[in-house]
């Protein structure tokens, strides 16, 4: 069946283009570069190395971030309901998603599982039931990460307000994303805000956005969630 991203793959990129976005940082680079930073710091906060983790990132789309992960998680795989979004991941383990409510993978296979941008495109009410089959298929012990748009910050809310690919978009805000994974019964749920800065103070001032990652205003945030469930080694979150 032919998704809605079907449409906009081949012309991603330019979609996405957007005056503020563009000064705030060219192209795509910068933003999946802090997302790749802020997952190498939280995974080295817990002292677990990402050779022994196999990652899953749902919704992976062109698979920018997974690639970033290639070689350095023990394994990286991405699923997406669009077959189009996906044309350019040949290097990449990825797979069609038939289903919006079931990844195609078997119970507890992953240790990291990511939805990068993908929750302000799951209409509100079946959002749950996506977070539940996530944490079906995550090991004892694995982590979910949810990234997603801010819209407590108003620079976002405009960008996305103006973007032809997030036309039909509903954001979410921290703490409705901290809700549904406690729903799901995850645990040590904490999120970090980020990309408060534009590329080039970041690059000359990177301590900054650290300070500031509690500051419910980063134009996207990181919600980690871990699963405890049938886990007899329960890390500090
Ligand atoms: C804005 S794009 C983000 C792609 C990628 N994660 C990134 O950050 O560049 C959203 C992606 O989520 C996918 N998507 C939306 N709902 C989904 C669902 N229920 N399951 C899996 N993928 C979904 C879309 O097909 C699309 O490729």
């Amino acid at each position: 069946m032919p998704q809605e991203f079907d449409d906009y793959a081949g012309r991603y990129e330019e979609l996405l283009q957007d005056p503020i976005r563009e000064a705030f940082a060219p192209g795509s680079k910068f933003f999946a570069d802090r997302k790749w930073k802020l997952i190498q710091d939280f995974f080295a906060r817990q002292k677990r190395p990402l050779s022994s983790l196999r990652w899953l990132d749902v919704g992976c789309g062109k698979g920018e971030l997974l690639r970033m992960g290639k070689g350095v998680f023990g394994k990286v795989a991405g699923c997406d309901l669009s077959q189009e979004m996906m044309v350019s991941g040949g290097d990449l383990d990825i797979c069609l998603q038939p289903d919006p409510d079931r990844l195609p993978f078997a119970d507890g296979s992953f240790d990291f599982l990511t939805a990068v941008c993908v929750f302000h495109h799951v209409e509100p009410g079946t959002r749950l039931a996506l977070v539940n089959e996530m944490k079906r298929v995550l090991a004892p012990g694995g982590i979910l990460g949810i990234f997603e748009h801010n819209p407590l910050n108003p620079t976002t809310r405009l960008i996305v307000s103006r973007t032809p690919v997030d036309q039909n978009a509903i954001l979410l805000r921290a703490g409705e994303t901290e809700d549904l994974m406690r729903k799901a019964s995850l645990q040590a749920v904490e999120t970090e805000f980020f990309l408060y800065l534009p590329e080039k103070v970041y690059n000359r001032m990177p301590w900054m956005e650290a300070a500031l990652k509690s500051v419910p205003l980063g134009g996207q945030y990181a919600t980690f969630g871990r699963n405890n469930t049938g886990d007899s080694n329960q890390h500090g979150g």
